[in-house]
């Protein structure tokens, strides 16, 4: 089939590379010249992802016979509804659906009004003078969100972000002054992890669960991003996420696709939560409409022996084939190279040499993000996260391990997460949820150092976390 992938990051050249080795002919529609889609893509036009007419005009003189939407911005512009009423299958949802994503505001009524559980206490002052009395009543921490798109960075976490109320509520009146809506949060202590869905007619489909690294700096320090890395564990569930608590998590997506149907609203593409791990059990984040950048690149990686061609198709009209949903039983760890200063003051323009072959010679995937080709085996990094390197292997920290060597064959000036995939990192994680289960519980015996690695499925994650 000829498919359309609208956008340009890392995340849709995996796609793209995904639905070519499954036979595709792929057409691009992204912002800038991504060298990794231009080598697989038929066609490809410069287009703002957010030019949803345009977008769709393309998809129509290229006779796609479908489309796949990247970024939530493409979404929230109506570019689904675009290529719809061109009469083309979508993989996303209408404009409508993804305010799921686009609107925090909008999810949280939403989820409150069909009593879908798992949620933070919240409020949404609508007046500047509502501020202090609205953060009055939140006796712990908070979480100050505007309710729009912020591309990850514009929610203010107390503590990290902000030390007490008062630049907190700075910060919510200036949202709030700039004509935008805010929600404020009770702050939730666990872990994170992000569930994504296949959305269809006909019900939804899981994929495997995914933790994602949201901080700039190693050891979970510095701003907010989009994520500098992320990791799949070979049983499709987290170090400290069990069965049952992944099924809860997959429950609240099914709840939320349920209130949006009982509103009227149609839901076909990938649903993703971002949930946070607590003491009380899989709590909602936030929803994005679409798949997780990275985390999507995990799930996909996994999926290459199946037919993603016709799966994607599938969702796009409505009805999949559950048999078409098998994803290897392998972990996998990705970590984005990014330009130095990246999630403060990035400092794009460096020259990054690649030796591709070698990478993948070791068995890691490379894919390209926010960077230009500068040379036949070299790029520009961007101001936004360049090259995904992406290696799998049967337990995390060996498939961190893979990528960690694959660096030696990227020369130049970068940012990456050593820490992510490692043993300490793991263990660390392990040892928070424990605390958090078991409060004062005495550190676990083990130097991190020799941490176990991944148990085995049968005792990868007890619905207690063993002590
Ligand atoms: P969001 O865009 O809503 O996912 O928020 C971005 C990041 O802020 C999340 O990945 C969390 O790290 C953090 N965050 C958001 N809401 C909360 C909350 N209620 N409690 C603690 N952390 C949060
Ligand atoms: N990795 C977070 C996101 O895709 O929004």
């Amino acid at each position: 089939m000829r498919v359309l992938v609208v956008g340009g990051g890392a995340r849709e050249h995996a796609i793209a590379v995904t639905l070519a080795r499954a036979g595709a002919e792929i057409v691009v529609a992204s912002p800038h010249a991504n060298p990794g889609l231009e080598r697989i893509a038929k066609a490809s036009v410069r287009v703002d992802v957010d030019a949803a007419q345009r977008v769709s005009d393309f998809g129509e003189r290229q006779e796609i016979d479908y489309a796949v939407i990247g970024p939530e911005a493409a979404l929230a512009a109506g570019a689904s509804d675009a290529l719809r009423d061109a009469e083309i299958p979508v993989v996303g949802p209408s404009k409508t659906a993804a305010r799921i994503e686009s609107s925090k505001l909008f999810c949280r009524e939403l989820l409150a009004k069909h009593g879908v559980g798992g949620q933070p206490r919240w409020r949404a002052p609508e007046r500047i003078e509502q501020v202090e009395a609205t953060l009055a009543e939140f006796s712990g921490p908070v979480v100050i969100k505007p309710s729009g798109l912020t591309a990850g960075k514009g929610v203010w976490v107390q503590g990290p972000d902000f030390p007490d109320a008062r630049p907190g509520a700075a910060y919510a009146r200036s949202l709030l002054a700039q004509g935008q809506r805010v929600l404020i949060e009770e702050k939730l202590e666990g872990e994170e992890f992000s569930q994504m869905a296949f959305v269809t007619d006909s019900g939804i489909y899981p994929m495997p669960a995914v933790q994602d690294f949201k901080r700039a700096l190693e050891g979970d320090q510095g701003g907010n991003t989009g994520g500098m890395g992320s990791y799949s564990q070979r049983d499709h569930l987290l170090p400290f996420l069990s069965a049952s608590r992944r099924d809860r998590a997959i429950e609240i997506l099914a709840q939320s696709v349920a209130a949006l149907r009982s509103e009227g609203i149609e839901y076909r593409g990938v649903l993703y939560g971002g949930f946070m791990l607590t003491a009380q059990g899989p709590m909602l984040l936030e929803f994005n409409a679409r798949f997780g950048d990275p985390e999507g690149v995990n799930a996909m990686t996994l999926y290459d022996e199946g037919n993603f061609d016709e799966l994607l198709y599938g969702v796009a009209c409505g009805r999949v084939d559950p048999t078409l949903l098998e994803f290897r039983r392998r972990a996998t760890v990705l970590k984005y190279l990014v330009p130095p200063g990246y999630g403060d003051r990035p400092r794009p323009g460096g020259v990054l040499e690649i030796d591709e072959a070698a990478i993948e010679a070791d068995g890691v995937h490379v894919f390209y993000g926010s960077v230009e080709p500068a040379g036949p085996a070299a790029v520009r990094l961007g101001s936004s996260r360049g090259i995904a390197l992406i290696g799998e292997a049967s337990a995390i920290h060996e498939a961190g391990a893979r990528v960690e060597a694959a660096l030696a064959h990227v020369r130049g000036e970068f940012y990456v997460r050593h820490d992510i995939g490692t043993l300490e990192d793991l263990a660390r994680r392990r040892e928070h949820m424990r605390q958090i289960f078991s409060p004062g519980a005495k550190p676990s015996p083990l130097p991190l150092s020799v941490a176990p690695p991944d148990a085995p499925p049968s005792s990868a994650a007890p619905d207690e976390m063993r002590v």
